[in-house]
């Protein structure tokens, strides 16, 4: 057997987001996001399932934070709802919102778990949408005016801050392909977007840095691989367009303070800019502390005229797929891992989602036998190690996720979770991945 051994001190963790595990979507003060509005609109979810009650860890996060130490992680990732803290996206403050996350830091903190805060996850105030949401450059403020609330009650108690989870969904998904909320597709209100939460970062991590709170703030890409289907130069050019608009468009502006040109001429050719004001670029670059990685998949790409936005198109070359039907691609892990570091230096980089969508129920014996999942897992820290051993500073794993919760527009049947949550229920069951998982953390080894 080979036993791989992590770096010394490096962080085993789980991650979570609010609306997707929380419920209590009208309680306690807490106002409507775009989540609530879009579930609640029929055709954009499946089964029509909604966020309403979802895991109810509102009400059960004393087991969650239990589960989590048995688990025996010290890191545990999890979004704050805005609209708790500000029912209208800005101006009078929910103290029940606040009470709330004071107590659930508190419990994890008594656990010994360190608690790593995501200030978007993505249930923006439906307030803020009906005057324009991301495309409204108001949105920046009333987002700076919620994180340094954030920083002054928590600074302490919470040390580690993402400002965004996921940028490309929040802008492309959710604006150009009209998958998640808002609904749209329209590319420019896209490219707007996208450049507004950058503007919203680069703000947010210069007043952290103003609040004197002490700890560490980055944000959350999520990061897929192009492989090149050939070695003709037009693959790689084509493969490099698919995966900068995840990675270069992302990453550029807040290390280098830039667009890239590649695909700031591909978004041109169908006449649209980038809404940059003066100052933006700057505001930006800001040196952030480490940068939150999400990884799943990858696909191998050809290029073909005329195929979607990048003259790339996917090649189904057989790669196994997870229940979601995503490839199963750790090369892309590794690949994209030291793609970052080779870009953008030595930074920090933490992995805030890595998982896999695996839908077992529990058998006879209420077992829940998610050997896929332990496989996919076990590829993905393989193909991390090999990144470290390459010299990429990964500090640490943070696995999506912790349970099985609200998959966004594919409703609850899609599972990612270590634990099983039965929706009729809301019991909560250990799947083998957990136990398997648990070993890795607490022995910070692998055997292969
Ligand atoms: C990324 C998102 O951040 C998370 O909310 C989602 O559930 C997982 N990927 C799986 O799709």
């Amino acid at each position: 057997m080979t036993i791989f051994r992590f770096p010394d001190g490096f962080r085993w963790g789980a991650a979570t987001a609010s609306y997707q595990i929380e419920g209590a979507a009208r309680e306690d003060g807490r106002g409507p996001s775009i989540w609530d509005t879009f579930s609640h609109t029929p055709g954009n979810v499946a089964n029509g399932d909604n966020g309403d009650v979802a895991c109810d860890s509102y009400h059960r996060y004393a087991e969650d934070i239990k589960l989590l130490k048995e688990l025996g992680i010290k890191h545990y990732r999890f979004s704050v709802a805005w609209p708790r803290i500000f029912p209208a996206g800005r101006g009078e403050v929910n103290a029940k919102g606040l009470a709330y996350y004071h107590d659930f830091a508190d419990k994890l903190l008594e656990a010994g778990i360190e608690p790593y805060c995501t200030l978007y996850h993505w249930d923006l105030p439906q307030a803020l949408q009906d005057e324009g949401g991301w495309n409204n450059r108001e949105t920046i403020d009333a987002f700076v005016e919620y994180a340094t609330l954030m920083y002054k009650e928590f600074g302490g108690k919470i040390k580690h801050w993402m400002t965004f989870n996921e940028p490309w969904c929040v802008s492309f998904l959710s604006n150009f392909l009209g998958a998640h909320a808002p609904g749209y597709r329209d590319l420019q209100l896209a490219v707007n977007v996208a450049h507004h939460l950058h503007v919203a970062h680069g703000r947010a991590v210069k007043a952290f840095r103003e609040s004197g709170a002490p700890g560490r703030i980055g944000y959350a890409p999520n990061t897929e691989w192009n492989e090149p289907y050939s070695s003709r130069q037009e693959d790689i050019d084509a493969c490099r367009r698919a995966t900068g608009w995840f990675v270069e468009w992302f990453f550029d502006p807040v290390f280098k303070g830039e667009y890239p040109d590649f695909l700031v001429e591909t978004f041109a050719k169908r006449g649209v800019t980038v809404p940059i004001e003066p100052g933006d670029m700057e505001t930006i670059r800001q040196p952030i502390d480490f940068v939150g990685i999400n990884y799943y998949t990858g696909r191998v790409g050809r290029y073909k005229e005329g195929e979607f936005l990048f003259d790339c198109e996917a090649i189904d070359v057989g790669y196994e797929k997870t229940d979601i039907g995503w490839n199963i691609y750790p090369e892309g892990f590794y690949k994209v891992l030291t793609y970052i570091r080779d870009r953008y230096g030595d930074i920090p980089l933490l992995i805030t989602e890595n998982g896999a969508c695996y839908n077992d129920e529990p058998g006879a014996d209420g077992r829940v036998r998610d050997d896929r999942r332990i496989a996919y897992l076990r590829k993905h820290l393989i193909a991390l190690q090999r990144a470290i051993h390459s010299g990429v500073n990964v500090v640490g794993y943070l696995t999506w996720s912790l349970m099985d919760n609200f998959e966004w527009a594919e409703g609850y049947g899609m599972r990612f979770g270590l634990i099983h949550v039965d929706y009729d229920t809301l019991a909560r069951t250990k799947k083998n991945s957990y136990y398997w998982y648990k070993h890795v953390a607490e022995t910070n080894w692998l055997d292969i």
